[in-house]
């Protein structure tokens, strides 16, 4: 079997999805979470895009052992010296350089001509790899590039130093055969292809990025680029739980596999719908809602007779659990722990005892606790430490149908002083919204508001996602908890907590108390 590289982008180019806005600490739980499932590459940022992501790369860099961390920068001296800075005290550091090949890109974008395009490309390769033991240099919009001159860049970039070549679809513009074809011109034409690894970099604006991907691998591909559910710029990236479970199921025709811990898969795609506010839609492959349930007579009689009537991939594959063990309200700490320890979920001792003291309200309000409750409690108490000026004490709303909906809320912020406030509205978040304006001072405007439920049944944890505008920056907050209100309550002060730490307490107007 072939071994296929995975090289995660979530952080970089699924960071750019629209709306999407993480900070340091989420972006350090999804990296961890990536080396759990084993990704062999994690693209953790563009370091000189800004300080937040020069810092974020560094520290992950730092942080994870078992996965090799990689930053982009452009073809230029300021990036790469950034991206050094950022990786250079990692495990293995290793640079990711792009500069675009196509005639379109050269021509209106860069205004250079093939000959400056394959200088600039092998300067940069040096320069690269004159600090860093691994080069990855990528031919942006690749697909859309003159064979032939392709294969001059790409031949030279390796002799300039390159140790991977990647290729990317960056509009999503190729159809699997030619794709496939790109792959195996370079391998034909191009006279030092041995000393590389070719990888594959397939945006999904017409649909097919996996398709590609695949295309790429058979025609010799030996890594393969995208993000945890296909997040990214427009229509996303390849879906790398998609890539890889359909290389494992396909095994015997791509005679192909990586190294990842498919049973991971389900946490890694919940940690990144969660932390990113994007949501699997419930007919997605292998992680969606529906990705595993048989609705008409006729499928689910077959499979009750054998499974594998119309089920191709079993939910246990990519941890999805059908016999997982439930937590209540009787349950011990002993119990809560080794759970936890079960499903990998690494708590310090000095949170243990909060989280089971959560675990315990939660669990005296809700019948059941699942693994899914775990988890989502356990990267709540995690990333709630952070970025928190405004806590919340308590809240009463009133709601009835022929009366104005009023809410009372009271805040603590950093200094300890208490926040008392109360207002109506329209509806029971209106009017809680309303209230949380005046006790935080300055004008918010609510721009999105999502809300859904952690696993199912009517007593399920509530998450809620909001983007909102404050003091002119844009940012998102999530917020967890068993009633929708109070979650709702949760997810704005986190956005607006999120406003104040980046920009220091003094942004905070004078409270109207
Ligand atoms: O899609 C693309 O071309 C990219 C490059 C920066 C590799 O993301
Ligand atoms: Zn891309």
């Amino acid at each position: 079997m072939r071994k296929i590289n995975i090289f995660d982008t979530t952080l970089r180019d699924g960071e750019q999805s629209a709306g999407v806005n993480l900070n340091f600490s989420e972006k350090m739980e999804i990296a961890l979470q990536l080396e759990r499932l084993g990704v062999d590459i994690i693209e953790a940022g563009f370091p000189a895009a800004s300080k937040g992501d020069f810092n974020s790369v560094k520290e992950i860099a730092q942080k994870i052992k078992n996965s090799s961390v990689t930053g982009l920068a452009r073809c230029i001296k300021s990036d790469m010296d950034a991206a050094w800075e950022a990786l250079k005290e990692g495990e293995e550091p290793r640079i990711h350089i792009f500069l675009a090949t196509s005639p379109i890109h050269r021509e209106y974008k860069l205004k250079l001509s093939k000959e400056q395009v394959i200088e600039q490309a092998v300067q940069s390769v040096k320069y690269a790899a004159s600090r860093f033991p691994i080069v990855q240099w990528s031919a942006e919009d690749a697909s859309r590039t003159e064979l032939d001159f392709l294969a001059q860049v790409v031949e030279e970039v390796i002799k300039a130093g390159a140790r991977i070549v990647n290729i990317p679809d960056t509009v999503g513009y190729g159809t699997p055969l030619e794709y496939g074809n790109i792959f195996r011109y370079l391998i034909e034409n191009v006279p030092s292809i041995d000393k590389v690894n070719l990888s594959a970099h397939c945006h999904d604006d017409l649909g097919m990025a996996i398709a590609n991907s695949l295309a790429a691998v058979e025609a010799g591909a030996r890594q393969v680029e995208g993000t945890i559910n296909g997040i990214g710029e427009r229509a996303g990236n390849a879906a790398l739980e998609e890539f890889s479970v359909a290389l494992h199921t396909r095994a015997d025709y791509y005679n192909a596999n990586t190294r990842l811990k498919l049973n991971e898969i389900k946490r890694t795609s919940d940690m990144v719908s969660k932390l990113t506010g994007i949501t699997v839609p419930a007919n997605k492959a292998v992680v969606g809602r529906n990705a595993f349930a048989h609705e008409s007579g006729i499928h689910q009689d077959g499979v009750l007779k054998e499974k594998t009537t119309y089920e191709i991939i079993s939910p246990d594959l990519v941890g999805i659990a059908s016999n997982a063990m439930v937590l209540g309200k009787h349950s011990g700490r002993h119990a809560f722990k080794s759970r936890l320890e079960e499903l990998n979920l690494t708590v310090s001792e000095e949170d243990m005892n909060h989280l089971f003291t959560l675990f315990k309200e939660l669990a005296d309000k809700k019948k059941e606790m699942t693994d899914e409750d775990l988890a989502a409690l356990v990267l709540e108490e995690k990333l709630s430490k952070d970025d928190r000026f405004f806590d919340l004490i308590s809240m009463q709303i009133t709601y009835g149908t022929n009366q104005v909906p009023t809410a009372t809320v009271s805040l603590r912020d950093c200094d300890n002083e208490m926040i008392q406030e109360a207002a109506t509205g329209a509806g029971s978040i209106e009017a809680l919204y309303n209230t949380l304006e005046r006790c935080i001072g300055g004008k918010v405007n609510l721009l999105d508001y999502r809300i859904q439920s952690v696993g199912a049944g009517r007593d399920a944890l509530a998450q809620v996602y909001v983007k909102l505008r404050y003091q002119d920056v844009e940012t998102s907050g999530r917020g967890l908890a068993q009633d929708v209100l109070e979650a709702s309550a949760r997810a704005y002060l986190n956005a607006v907590n999120r406003v104040i730490f980046v920009g220091g307490k003094d942004q905070v107007l004078q409270p109207s108390r």
